[in-house]
């Protein structure tokens, strides 16, 4: 039987789907003036907007200031961010605002009311001042999906420390790369968490990947019941408890770095991009409120990890700020079945539920009975994120799980934009399969070609970010301007650039995807010189070159090129390598192939002709191959991968 009804928000005409009446009664937004309004004086209108949406301690002097490639908002504005995503709402402390499922089905979901979380926050931001964290102090933690982590992050914004929060599956040797370039002293992490049935250890990785830095202390959440021992380890909740109940929050300039965040660099190393807190913030309410229209009355589901920059934004701190619930879920999402998602739609009566694409096409693969057997009746908007959605794939999300009647908000942003930037609002439409949709007010984006000069419309071009810049954008790389300057501001004078393509159809931007070495691995993201470095270090390995390719369900994989020191490939080392990337980096990297060749093709001046790998690898013709040093590694290369198909 099919449960899956509900109010209709979407109607069709003209071929097109748009809001219905009965969304446009309901929902936040839905003056398509605002676009044109907006764009008249983006510096006032992100003033208004800041000054409604947030509660500040003393207003900015300056709305806006540009000296690229630096950029400031809300310049003299001083505010908190936990008060305005706790303090603020403690009017309605019984409501909750925060649901966590746990994946063991045997215990029970936790709601904590925003009186409770008041309490939690202030009580661990007087933990960490206890252990010597003071203002502008970085704090790294490395949190599995546990209310823990949100508590966490919280208390270091209320007493003005920097979070740089790291993925939990990520290896201890790239937890310590991030430790290092942060220079933390404390760590807070988990024993372990549940995943599909199982308890993952989290301590050791993170015992390893504190071993000679600056970390003095480690917090534990005792998740999974092991003992941990030592004089640098304490316990999460102990020393909660133990503490004051009142912190009095930090005013924070609007400009001062409130997280960074690292995301794969084009080296070896990752970059930590720098967020502020007043730009960060307004971002995030408006973003919330007008694309998910979030009311405190709401339930949101974003299935992101916290690990990850949506998780950051959407599954904590934007539902936070506009006062409603959001729910976080700890473990695997066909776990213990496929119906596990659809029955915390259902017994959660979530209202906004965001996902990435990989996930749908997932979901598509299995039984339809899971989906069905659940009311998800409480859906009123969805969302995606992460990478392209193709046409069919967002109508099973749009029929299946949306029962035909909610928008899906397909939200094109970047860990360097803070927030969405680019989609449709559901209280305006059109809603069109594969197209992500308008700049959201405020902002500008272009579609140009490699000088920074225009497309012609309806043609593919490289996406760009016109002045002034949203307010929630990166304000530089962690101990890395050159990087900062080199990565986003090299290509386009004046404009930052996004690095995807893009191009217009109808007045509303489709998104093409990456257009360096960008790959999207079952929507986590990841560099290809990030993985190439990892192989390299391995002592068999003489030389190395990733590319991606297309896969059905995760987006891409990555496929490894491997020429060895001496001697041939076999499977026993292909598995030795994977495990040196799960080490290196984590099981996420971990490429879905490696082919063993003799030379890889390169140009006379050692570049690695990496499209000619791609071409091979999806059976297509390559091109360039006069430009070879070495042409005939081509044939051979060919004839490796088709001695490996079905492998
Ligand atoms: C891609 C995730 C198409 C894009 C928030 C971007 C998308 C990269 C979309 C950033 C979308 C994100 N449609 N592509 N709706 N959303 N992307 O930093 O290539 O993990 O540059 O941030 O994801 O990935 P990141």
């Amino acid at each position: 039987m099919k449960k899956n009804k509900g109010i209709r928000y979407v109607v069709k005409k003209d071929g097109k789907f748009w809001p219905s009446d009965v969304m446009k009664k309901v929902v936040n937004m839905t003056d398509e003036r605002i676009y044109d309004k907006a764009a008249k004086n983006p510096v006032k209108f992100w003033e208004d907007l800041a000054r409604e949406g947030l509660t500040w301690e003393k207003e900015w002097d300056k709305g806006y200031v540009e000296k690229l490639p630096y950029f400031k908002w809300f310049e003299g504005g001083k505010l908190n961010f936990s008060v305005n995503c706790v303090d603020r709402h403690l009017s309605h402390p019984d409501r909750v605002a925060l649901i966590w499922v746990p994946e063991p089905t045997k215990e029970k979901p936790i709601k904590i009311t925003y009186g409770e979380l008041y309490n939690k926050v202030n009580k661990f931001a007087n933990v960490l001042k206890e252990n010597g964290v003071k203002r502008g102090d970085v704090v790294s933690i490395y949190l599995p999906m546990v209310p823990q982590a949100l508590i966490a992050m919280l208390a270091c914004t209320r007493i003005g420390a920097i979070h740089s929060v790291v993925f939990s599956a990520f290896s201890a040797d790239a937890l310590k790369a991030r430790i290092q370039d942060g220079k933390a002293k404390i760590l807070i992490t988990a024993d372990g968490y549940y995943r599909r049935g199982e308890p993952e250890k989290l301590i050791d990785k993170a015992k390893k990947a504190t071993e000679k830095t600056t970390v003095k202390k480690i917090i534990v959440v005792n998740r999974i019941g092991k003992k941990v021992k030592g004089k640098k380890f304490l316990d999460f909740d102990t020393e909660l408890e133990k503490a004051d109940s009142y912190c009095k929050p930090e005013m924070m300039n609007s400009e001062d770095t409130m997280f960074i965040l690292y995301t794969s660099g084009t080296t070896g190393k990752p970059k930590g991009v720098i967020h502020d807190t007043g730009g960060y913030a307004a971002q995030s309410y408006w973003t919330c409120k007008w694309n998910f229209d979030l009311h405190p009355e709401d339930v949101m589901w974003c299935t992101a990890d916290i690990g990850w920059i949506t998780g950051h934004t959407y599954a904590m701190y934007g539902p936070l700020l506009t006062g409603a619930t959001t729910l976080i879920y700890e473990g695997g999402p066909d776990y213990p079945d496929p119906g596990r998602w659809w029955k915390i739609i259902q017994d959660n009566k979530i209202n906004v539920f965001y996902t990435a694409p990989t996930a749908i096409r997932m979901f598509m693969g299995v039984d339809s009975k899971w989906i069905n057997e659940c009311d998800m009746s409480s859906l009123r908007i969805l969302g995606t994120v992460g990478e392209p959605i193709d046409e069919k794939s967002w109508m099973w999300y749009f029929n299946k799980i949306g029962g035909g009647r909610c928008p899906v908000i397909d939200t094109w942003w970047q860990t360097e934009t803070g927030g969405t930037l680019i989609n449709v609002l559901p209280g305006i439409g059109p809603f069109v399969p594969t197209v992500s949709g308008k700049s959201f007010p405020g902002t500008e984006h272009v579609i140009v070609d490699n000088k920074g000069k225009p497309m012609p419309k309806g043609r593919q071009g490289f996406l760009a970010q016109k002045s002034p810049f949203a307010p929630g954008m990166l304000h530089g790389v962690y101990n890395n301007h050159e990087k900062y300057v080199e990565t986003y501001w090299k290509k386009f004078k004046k404009m930052y650039d996004t690095s995807d393509g893009a191009y217009l159809q109808n007045g509303l931007i489709r998104i093409t995807g990456r257009t360096d070495d960008v790959m999207k691995v079952a929507g986590h993201r990841l560099t290809t010189a990030e993985l190439e470095n990892a192989i390299h270090d391995n002592k068999l390995v003489g030389d190395c070159a990733v590319v991606p390719m297309p896969h059905k369900i995760k987006g891409q994989v990555p496929i490894a090129f491997v020429v060895l020191k001496k001697g041939n490939g076999s499977k026993k080392i292909e598995k030795k390598l994977k495990e040196y990337v799960d080490m290196k980096i984590g099981p996420t990297a971990r490429p879905g192939k490696i082919f063993f060749i003799e030379d890889l093709p390169k140009t006379r001046s050692g570049k690695i002709m990496r499209r000619i790998l791609k071409a091979l690898l999806i059976d297509e013709e390559p091109q360039g191959l006069m430009t070879l040093i070495n042409p005939d590694s081509v044939g051979k290369i060919k004839d490796v991968i088709n001695a490996n198909k079905g492998s």
